[in-house]
């Protein structure tokens, strides 16, 4: 049995950083074991332009605790009047590699985003034509559509649309969360690529509903049923090129979460490594990890995978602290639901 495994350095290819307090409270829980991270635009303000994202990077390396070697990858978030000229010169400073497509209304701050998906046909021509991936969340804002078909409906009716239309296009199905999602991309070609985040391995709906509502469960795309779980452990644990790791550590204050109107997020910073070394060895996948954690999203991104590595060992429960306290307010760190005995060393 395994009991130590090192791997090249994972790199977060989806995650949110925030800003202010909360950026500075939580970078340090992704640094810890992260070398890069695709870092989400989706701020209050959004990062909508070249200039805008190379501010926040900046924010971002200010923002690292001591000694941390991280590298933020940047994104610009996609609207009606993203101009192609500043995305391509975006792409050529070499700091931004990605633009971000958010269905206007469909999470977090993406008020901003897209309505009229032919509006922003030239940015998809241009990136198409330098190669810049698109990351697209995956979800129909239609009222009218059940919230746990909106990423099979968003598949059929928006994305595969877009993709015949624009030949090149590179996307990334950011936060798969459905059997259609694994079965589009996998079927896909080599411009097709999807993340998985770590709590859609370990949670579906009834996590979330059955036994008392649990806002530190409820995320977007939200968890479905367990068939869907099982085919996105599937897939994560399969070592396709095509899947890699994309946690969506997505931190709201607990007020925000505990409230009425609860905010969308699952905070997994933390854990994650640990929780996916459990996950694979329960699927008898450990030789898969490093490629879901470590070699398949850079591939994607057409970076080196990192230098360095990470060692985890196996032996008594692991610890992680139940919240992280930030200036902005206390952060509930994902609970998976059972002990997880794998630690990353330090
Ligand atoms: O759960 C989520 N939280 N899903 C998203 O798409 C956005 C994110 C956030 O920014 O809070
Ligand atoms: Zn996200």
């Amino acid at each position: 049995m395994i009991q130590r495994i090192t791997l090249r350095r994972p790199d977060d290819m989806h995650l949110h950083l925030r800003d202010g307090a909360m950026l500075k409270g939580i970078v340090g829980e992704t640094t810890r074991h992260f070398a890069r991270a695709i870092i989400m635009p989706n701020l209050e303000r959004p990062v909508v332009t070249a200039a805008v994202a190379l501010a926040y990077r900046s924010r971002i390396l200010a923002a690292l605790p001591k000694g941390a070697v991280f590298e933020p990858l940047m994104t610009l978030y996609l609207t009606e009047t993203t101009d192609p000229a500043d995305v391509a010169a975006a792409h050529a400073s070499g700091l931004v590699k990605a633009v971000k497509l958010y269905p206007a209304g469909a999470t977090t701050n993406s008020n901003s985003g897209v309505r009229n998906f032919d509006a922003v046909r030239a940015v998809f021509e241009k990136i198409a034509e330098i190669g810049l991936p698109l990351c697209v969340h995956g979800e129909v804002t239609d009222p009218s559509v059940d919230i746990f078909d909106r990423e099979a409906v968003f598949i059929d009716k928006v994305l595969d649309p877009i993709r015949r239309n624009t030949p090149g296009l590179r996307v990334i199905m950011e936060h798969i969360t459905t059997s259609e999602g694994v079965a589009y991309a996998s079927a896909g070609g080599t411009g097709l690529a999807a993340t998985i985040t770590t709590h859609h391995l370990i949670i579906n709906r009834n996590h979330i509903l059955a036994g008392g509502i649990k806002p530190h469960y409820y995320c977007l795309p939200v968890a479905k049923r367990e068939s869907h779980r099982l085919a996105l452990r599937k897939a994560a644990t399969s070592g396709d090129a095509r899947f890699f790791l994309g946690t969506d550590s997505a931190p709201h204050v607990d007020a925000a979460k505990e409230h009425a109107c609860g905010c969308a997020g699952c905070f997994t910073a933390t854990n994650t490594v640990q929780i996916l070394a459990h996950v694979f060895e329960e699927d008898g996948a450990l030789p898969q990890l490093e490629a879901f954690t470590s070699l398949n999203g850079a591939a994607f991104y057409r970076l080196p995978p990192n230098d360095s590595t990470i060692t985890l060992t196996k032996g008594q429960p692991a610890g992680w602290p139940e919240k992280i306290l930030t200036e902005a307010g206390p952060v509930t760190v994902f609970n998976p639901g059972y002990p997880v005995h794998w630690h990353v060393e330090t």
